[in-house]
């Protein structure tokens, strides 16, 4: 079955023309005007940007935490994720500690294998690092397609790994062609600051907030720089949200080191006065917390550097009774919040429409160079002759707002409630199919592929 998508105006991170783009099976034919089809399906782009599908590549579904599982499973968050023009995710796999990194495999496949209807990847989160699970890297890396692997420096206790344990993954990784990714707060300082908050009796959301300083995270972030200089393992910053960990990430660069940086929508658009909104402010309780109105300027200054490489949504969602677990102490509230639909039509509105990005630095940051980080450009990141057909037509006019009333994620609340946006999401290709269409999903459970993501290097 032929599909060929006509009159769009197609924008790649290093292009933007008018063409026609012809679809067979799963993949991307040929690109070009004119072209001699016969019997193929035709969607009109008129007047629609045609950009490659959204890659998150940082989400949590259906992952134990807290006490509690985030409350989206992989059929509605990546049925969300396709409805806000994400095509593909990557997820976190957890090891737990003192078991295997298989085993913590076998675990999250048995939760997203059959339930997925977007395409989806595993980063494989490390948080016992010993001899025994140095063993298992490589088969991750070169036989399951497994080439990240996770690190926590903060949440003490549950998930994270010291530096003796970051140094070791990193070698290893290292040697058999992987990436280390960190969530980079200091959690010691962290952990101090929780325990002083709780015993005088400063229980509420803002003291969330004010027990993760930006030190904790410019502190971390440097010294995670430090350790994979040293070690010349390829680096990779999940959500990173302030000014002083972009620092320590120039710091790195002036010795000519490639640290490689996420941050999320959130932290662009949200800052820190929501957390003095008393209770309510768990909607946003989310580790590293919002930051500041510098932050937000310092990380869009970043993406215009080149220094911020992604933006991804750190998408865990909490359904309201579950956030007030900790309505007596905010060290209870389940982390994370709710963000994979709204990625693309938000950074667009915000960025694009407002004049702060490119559109083509719209689709690196969104898609392109995810998929070159991780490991699956061009098959997936980019519109060009032998791609994956994930495409997104998208109207850059249309005016909407977006609230829980309207959205596909499993979570009673919206972060972004009553938020204007300009610029939607009108059909979404998945690997050829169409996905979304008029606001309705078109793909069965089931649809989405476990992607297996090939060797990386670390640099873009
Ligand atoms: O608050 C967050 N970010 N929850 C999800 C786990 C993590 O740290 O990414
Ligand atoms: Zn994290
Ligand atoms: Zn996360």
């Amino acid at each position: 079955m032929s599909l060929l998508v006509k009159n769009g105006r197609i924008i790649t991170a290093d292009a933007d023309y008018h063409a026609d783009i012809l679809v067979k099976g799963e993949t991307i034919e040929t690109i070009g005007r004119q072209l001699p089809v016969q019997d193929a399906e035709v969607i009109d782009a008129a007047g629609m940007l045609v950009m490659p599908g959204g890659i998150d590549p940082h989400v949590h579904l259906d992952m134990p935490f807290m006490g509690t599982f985030s409350s989206d499973s992989y059929e509605t968050g990546t049925t969300a994720a396709l409805h806000g023009g994400t095509t593909m995710v990557i997820d976190f796999i957890l090891q737990t500690q003192g078991k295997s990194l298989a085993s913590a495999l076998e675990e999250w496949r048995s939760r997203a294998n059959g339930n997925a209807r977007g395409d989806y990847s595993f980063h494989m989160a490390v948080t016992d690092f010993n001899e025994e699970t140095k063993k298992e890297v490589r088969h991750l890396i070169e036989k399951e397609g497994i080439t990240s692997f996770k690190t926590f420096m903060a949440y003490k206790g549950a998930l994270m790994i010291d530096d003796r344990q970051m140094i070791g993954l990193m070698n290893e990784v290292k040697q058999q062609g992987g990436l280390v990714t960190a969530h980079a707060t200091n959690g010691d300082m962290i952990d101090y600051l929780v325990a002083k908050h709780r015993a005088e009796g400063k229980l509420s959301p803002l003291y969330h907030y004010l027990s993760q300083p930006e030190i904790t995270e410019a502190e971390a972030s440097g010294r995670f720089a430090d350790m994979a200089g040293y070690t010349g393992c390829p680096a990779y910053i999940v959500h990173l949200t302030c000014e002083g960990a972009l620092n320590a990430v120039r710091n790195a660069a002036r010795r000519n080191q490639q640290v490689l940086v996420e941050t999320c929508t959130q932290y662009l658009l949200l800052d820190a006065s929501l957390y003095e909104k008393d209770f309510e402010g768990a909607k946003w309780v989310m580790s590293p917390p919002l930051r500041e109105r510098k932050d937000q300027a310092a990380l869009w200054s970043g993406i215009n550097q080149g220094i911020v490489n992604v933006v991804g949504t750190d998408h865990c969602p909490f359904m309201w009774q579950q956030k007030k677990m900790g309505e007596k102490d905010f060290s209870k509230i389940p982390n994370g919040h709710p963000g994979i639909e709204h990625r693309m039509e938000l950074l667009f509105s915000e960025g694009v429409n407002k004049g702060r990005i490119s559109l083509n630095k719209y689709v690196e940051v969104t898609s392109t160079n995810a998929a070159k980080i991780f490991g699956m450009f061009p098959k997936k990141g980019t519109i060009s002759a032998g791609a994956d057909a994930d495409l997104i037509i998208f109207d850059p006019e249309e005016e909407h707002t977006l609230s829980a009333s309207s959205h596909h994620m499993h979570v009673d609340y919206s972060a972004y409630e009553g938020w204007p946006v300009k610029g939607k999401v009108k059909q979404v290709l998945l690997r050829g199919k169409l996905a979304i269409d008029k606001d309705e999903c078109k793909v069965e459970k089931g649809y989405g592929k476990f992607v297996k993501r090939n060797k990386v290097n670390g640099r873009l």
